[in-house]
């Protein structure tokens, strides 16, 4: 795998000091890359001296962590994927603390936070963490994905329908943010796992730049600059020429070739569209089905395999991608289920045992959500739980309403078959 990478972080028009900071260490890969881009919130320098510590601390810790990324490759299981997430979230979090413990023994700098956005580059993937509102971005092919969501009140009230995206513009708190690092000794840090591809373009950014460049334009102007450095340049350029109100740092990494992937992938345009397509997660906009991707896992079951067995305790839920499966109950045959359906979710909810039987009807591929990590998606994002369990209630429902269709019309049999055993 090769990868080139640029930067460059620039004052603005407006701005006296430079408060942004970045890192940028790109070795031939394997082993592993790092990239931070960090943007300071303080006065009087102090935010400067917070995206210091943080991508210094950020860097520092990785350094003594790079043997554990360094072992990743894609085949590698899903235990180790958790564990480099949790790695990364640790080390972040650490960066975070000492900021929080140097603004409170020092009554100068007290106040001093950093937002923080994180990119850990390994074979064939990337491991992100962020908090605030700086910014990772991939340009892959014609998409653009916004990989990270702005921890801002602004995009909490979007996100709670408060206010809708006309008004902003006129929004008096644009610059609140909800999490940032140093704010307090610990924060939720979020964090993604991607697969990479060869072509694929990360930006990362801070609000200098995607407060002017976003989504659409920052495609169309990849697509018109193939020069890296060149394209950075751009950027700021663009930028600076639209107000440059705020510091404008970027920094882009480039996957120029990888070999062909070991373990099967699934475009992430693809798995997008799928998990859109399914009934469960249509109401998902893409950061929100990137954060369900994280915690997603497929596996190939043989024919005949039993993946759910009634009465046993139930951690996962199902999504079937191919093939089909049979749900029996008691060894009767309820339902067959093929591609898109879901299934394993009640034991999830209720948190009873199995209500039924769930086998390989033919081999089938399955995407796979284990229950602590459902039970963290929903708990850590109100709106998005309220999305996912009302597109369960709705299943269930339908389910409940053909269940009652069917025993009523049980019931018709029996009823036939008692006025025939009458007459005979
Ligand atoms: P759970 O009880 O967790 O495990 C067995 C699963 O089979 C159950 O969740 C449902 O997802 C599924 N299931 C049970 N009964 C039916 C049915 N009548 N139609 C479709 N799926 C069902």
């Amino acid at each position: 795998m090769q990868i080139r990478a640029f930067g460059r972080s620039d004052l603005g028009r407006v701005r006296e000091s430079n408060e942004d900071n970045m890192v940028i260490e790109c070795p031939p890969l394997p082993p592993v890359g790092l990239f931070v881009v960090a943007d300071g919130v303080g006065g009087h320098k102090h935010g400067e001296i917070a995206s210091k510590m943080f991508v210094d601390g950020v860097q520092e810790r990785l350094r003594a962590s790079a043997d554990a990324f360094a072992r990743y490759r894609l085949d590698c299981d899903r235990e180790m994927r958790d564990e480099l997430l949790h790695l990364l979230e640790k080390v972040v979090d650490q960066a975070g603390c000492s900021i929080y413990k140097a603004s409170q023994d020092h009554a100068q700098l007290q106040g001093m936070c950093t937002t923080g956005v994180v990119v850990v580059m390994v074979d064939q993937g990337v491991f992100i963490a962020h908090a605030g509102d700086s910014r990772a971005y991939l340009v892959r092919g014609d998409q653009t994905y916004q990989l990270t969501e702005d921890h801002t009140l602004a995009n909490r009230f979007l996100k709670d329908g408060l206010i809708n995206r006309e008004d902003l513009p006129n929004f008096p708190f644009t610059n609140v943010l909800t999490r940032s690092f140093g704010s307090s000794p610990h924060i939720d840090i979020d964090t993604l796992f991607v697969q990479t591809e060869a072509g694929d373009r990360f930006i990362l950014c801070s609000d200098g730049l995607h407060n002017y460049i976003e989504g659409e334009e920052l495609l169309t102007m990849s697509k018109g600059c193939a020069d890296g450095r060149q394209f950075v340049e751009q950027l700021i350029s663009a930028a600076n020429e639209r107000g440059g109100e705020d510091n404008i740092t970027v920094a882009l990494v480039e996957v120029t070739s990888q070999e062909e992937a070991k373990a099967p992938t699934v475009d992430l345009n693809r798995q997008i569209i799928f998990l859109r397509s399914l009934f469960l997660f249509r109401e998902f906009n893409d950061q929100e089905l990137l954060r369900v991707m994280r915690i997603i896992y497929t596996e190939r079951r043989a024919r005949g395999d039993v993946i759910i067995k009634e009465g046993t305790e139930g951690n996962e839920l199902y999504i079937l991608i191919e093939g089909q499966v049979d749900v029996t109950l008691e060894g009767e045959h309820l339902v067959t289920l093929g591609p898109g359906a879901h299934f394993g979710e009640l034991a999830l909810i209720d948190n009873t045992t199995r209500s039924a039987s769930v086998s390989a009807r033919t081999e089938a591929t399955l995407l796979t959500i284990v229950r602590a990590d459902f039970n963290r998606l929903i708990y850590e994002d109100q709106v998005l739980a309220v999305k996912l369990l009302w597109s369960f209630l709705q299943n269930v429902g339908g389910r409940v309403r053909e269940l009652s269709i069917e025993v009523k019309n049980l019931n018709q049999q029996l009823a036939g078959f008692r006025t025939f055993m009458n007459r005979t």
